[in-house]
């Protein structure tokens, strides 16, 4: 599979809107990356004055250039595709019905091979549901689909946020649902999950390359919105609309409405964003204007992931769609890679004076540690079963001898797990 839309962002068309704007660092990079294989391949034409006066020399200082050049290649093999094989057999997956497709990433800040991959676990095109909203489906059958892009990971609550997110979808006709987990494998519980909820969904893994899962701050979510970009893109999709929807946030029904009419980029406030309690456009006279978010920070598009969303066919001008691994900026550099352009924003919410999502954060807990012998664990009580979804959920383990036992009470009394278990 061809890694060229992870390549650099598309060189930004002038207008006033950019002169104060820095082309962000790895553009440069890539550039002088670039640059530097362009001018090796010169050597396939040496300058005739070169060739004339010393043919051997000039071939030698071509020779060291080509070595140099081959010997990176054969480095970045081995370094794509050692690290997981998966990635080396699913090269060119592409069909709709292909099983598993992969992608080799150049990281764009530091152009070094990233062992990048993307697995998908389970799909389905399949709408089962009979009503949305107050509706039959079939009313629905003309809208664009919107492409709902949710990047998750494993932690204990994982499962009780996508089980609310899935209940606002629910109701949401014509929208795919692209699940993408940052972790190596397909969690199983999470396809039965998807599955029964019975709207068109599409489950993929794809981990955060190993290189940035130390970082503070690390780039979360991105390795697998990449991954959905790529789905997108093997799929040839330029009929719908994209919006990236974090497993955390909060929807408003209305969202859902105000995306699909988008025709090339739609932005709105998003509610509870950092020090001002909201990030969104500033708009005048119908138009954006300019921006309001407690952090610029050089951004040109100082906007949150769930702030936006784009036309799959306006995007689909763009060869070098990119999200790159840049904390804090992936909204702005994605949007830049899509040629944004302040003219071209369509305010949405009602000219983006209402809330139509918001910045939910869910506090975190480590995993629970239920201490209770294993042979009470069998199907003498729901105990067994019970402990044995959380665990599939990640939500709870057992452990036998780790901590205070397990507190089985009855008529507020604390009684020995025999009493009640054997
Ligand atoms: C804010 C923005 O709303 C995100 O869109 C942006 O990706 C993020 O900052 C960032 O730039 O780091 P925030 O609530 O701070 O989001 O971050 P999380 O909700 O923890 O993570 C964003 C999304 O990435 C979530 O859907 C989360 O499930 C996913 N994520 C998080 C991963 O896939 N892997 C991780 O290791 C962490
Ligand atoms: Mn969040």
């Amino acid at each position: 599979m061809s890694s060229a839309h992870y390549q650099a962002l598309e060189p930004q068309t002038s207008d006033e809107d950019n002169e104060d704007i820095e082309r962000p660092l790895h553009q440069n990079h890539l550039r002088s990356s670039y640059t530097s294989s362009s001018s090796s391949s010169a050597c396939n034409a040496p300058h005739p004055m070169v060739r004339k006066a010393s043919g051997g020399v000039a071939r030698r200082r071509c020779i060291l250039p080509l070595v140099g050049v081959a010997l990176f290649f054969v480095a970045f093999c081995y370094l794509t595709l050692s690290g997981d094989t998966r990635i080396a057999l699913g090269l060119g997956g592409g069909s709709e019905d292909s099983e598993e497709g992969s992608h080799h990433g150049l990281d764009s800040i530091n152009f070094r091979p990233l062992n990048e991959s993307l697995h998908i676990c389970s799909e389905s095109y399949e709408d089962r549901r009979q009503f949305m909203q107050d509706k039959p489906r079939s009313e629905y059958g003309q809208l664009p689909i919107i492409y709902f892009v949710t990047p998750t990971y494993p932690r204990r609550e994982q499962i009780p946020e996508l089980t609310r997110l899935a209940h606002t979808l629910l109701h949401v006709p014509r929208l795919h649902w692209l699940v993408a987990d940052d972790q190596e494998k397909c969690n199983g519980y999470m396809d039965t999950l998807l599955n029964r909820f019975g709207m068109p969904y599409t489950h993929m893994v794809s981990p955060m390359p190993s290189k940035f899962r130390n970082e503070k701050p690390a780039p979360r979510g991105v390795a697998n919105r990449r991954a959905a970009l790529q789905w997108l893109r093997q799929h040839n999709l330029t009929n719908g609309v994209l919006y990236f929807g974090d497993d955390d946030n909060t929807y408003d029904l209305r969202l859902f409405s105000e995306i699909r009419k988008t025709q090339r980029v739609s932005m709105f406030p998003v509610g509870l964003i950092a020090d001002y309690g909201v990030s969104g456009p500033v708009v005048r006279k119908g138009k954006v204007v300019a921006f309001l978010d407690s952090w610029v920070a050089g951004r040109r598009w100082p906007v949150d992931m769930a702030g936006f969303a784009v036309n799959l066919e306006y995007m689909a001008q763009y060869p070098y769609v990119n999200m790159p691994y840049k904390p804090g900026y992936e909204e702005d550099l994605f949007l830049r890679s899509i040629g944004l352009q302040m003219s071209l924003i369509e305010p949405r919410g009602n000219n983006c004076t209402e809330i139509l999502v918001w910045h939910t954060q869910t506090k975190s807990k480590k995993l629970g540690m239920v201490r209770l012998e294993s042979k009470y664990l069998d199907d003498r009580s729901n105990l067994g079963a019970l402990l044995l979804n959380l665990k599939l959920m990640g939500v709870a383990s057992t452990t036998e001898n780790e901590g205070r036992n397990a507190l089985i009470s009855k008529n507020g009394k604390e009684k020995p797990h025999s009493a009640i278990l054997s």
